[in-house]
């Protein structure tokens, strides 16, 4: 059966969802159902828009099918219990039901924004003034994901046990790396991480891809938070985020050399920031989790790029895919190597 289907099928509980959520009497109230196309994306949609209406109101509701939504579901509640109504960084959780074996997440609509990476592509075009208008984008999402650090549940301080583990257990298997050259990372990075300063960890959204960043002219709201994590390595979050990036600006053509450029000035405004990232706040040693943090980001991209082999030829040369393990792997041995 497909999800429209399902979606007719469910229709009652549905509308009792929506009602309660708006407060609209039931027995006056219309849904409907309308599906969202999104191009390049094959096989059955999965997103959805729903509208209730009732007295003369109308509301838009985002919905999506995943076998994670009832798990994002939890999270937004988390963060609405965890947060002032002041601020909306995050879409509304209204709801979730079964559909099948997956289940179904009613969102409220974010209308007026627009994801950054079809802003980014619109840059595609525009070569005269686009770096200085990423950066200037891009640090807005920065300031975005450090007031959520700071004002979404509490920030504690811990050592670096697990992300540690993993990115010596990653880095590891990259192919990308020659293998002497992995032996010598492998070692860096553990010394590097054994000497870290403690951190400082709380909300972190954990995949702060540009798809999942909404943007208006002045504001920032971020979508999809299935990997959202309580006691995450707050650093991590806002170093997924540049490192994605910088993996776009790759794909728009933009020189190796500008690109670096973008880099280093959002890092650079990640080290300005007031927010201190290690447990002490001294400079120092937010420079050195800031290293590692963007060290440990860098290999979780490079090994998602790597298990996720694109066997077309075709599409690996339009995701300009080898040049963006090329940039990562140079990146990761000179963060390894001033590390310690
Ligand atoms: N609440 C919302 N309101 C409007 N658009 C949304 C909302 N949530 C997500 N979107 C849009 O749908 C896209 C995919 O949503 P997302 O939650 O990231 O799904 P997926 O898990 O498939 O990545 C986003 O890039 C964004 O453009
Ligand atoms: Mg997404």
């Amino acid at each position: 059966m497909s999800y429209e289907s399902m979606l007719i099928e469910k229709r009652d509980i549905i509308k009792s969802i929506l009602c309660q959520h708006y407060n609209l009497p039931r027995d006056r109230s219309e849904v409907r159902v309308s599906r969202r196309n999104i191009l390049g994306f094959a096989g059955e949609n999965k997103q959805y828009s729903l509208y209730v209406s009732a007295l003369g109101h109308k509301y838009k509701i985002f919905a999506k099918v995943s076998d994670k939504a009832g798990h994002e579901y939890d999270n937004l509640r988390f963060l609405e219990m965890n947060s002032s109504l002041e601020y909306v960084y995050f879409p509304r959780p209204v709801g979730f039901i079964n559909i099948g074996k997956e289940q179904l997440l009613l969102l409220e609509h974010i209308d007026g924004f627009q994801n950054l990476s079809k802003i980014l592509c619109r840059m595609f075009f525009r070569r005269s003034d686009r770096i200085e208008k990423i950066v200037n984008i891009n640090k807005l999402v920065l300031r975005t994901i450090h007031d959520v650090h700071r004002n979404i549940g509490q920030i504690q301080i811990g050592s670096l046990g697990y992300e540690g583990a993993r990115a010596l257990d990653v880095v590891r298997t990259i192919r990308a790396i020659p293998a002497p050259m992995r032996e010598k990372v492998t070692k860096q990075l553990y010394l590097a991480i054994k000497n870290a300063p403690k951190v400082r960890r709380g909300v972190t959204h954990g995949d702060l891809g540009a798809r999942n960043i909404l943007l208006s002219p002045d504001r920032v709201i971020l979508v999809d938070w299935e990997k959202m994590q309580k006691r995450g390595f707050l650093c991590v979050d806002s170093c997924m985020f540049i490192s994605y990036l910088v993996m776009r600006c790759l794909q728009l053509c933009i020189r190796e050399r500008r690109v670096q450029d973008i880099s280093d000035r959002l890092y650079r405004d990640l080290s300005n920031t007031k927010f201190a990232f290690s447990a002490t706040g001294k400079l120092q040693d937010n420079e050195k989790v800031i290293r590692l943090a963007k060290c440990f980001a860098e290999i979780e991209v490079l090994s998602g790029y790597e298990k996720r082999t694109i066997r077309s030829v075709f599409k690996n040369i339009v995701l300009l895919r080898n040049r963006q393990i090329k940039y990562l792997v140079n990146s990761i041995i000179r963060d390894v190597d001033s590390a310690e």
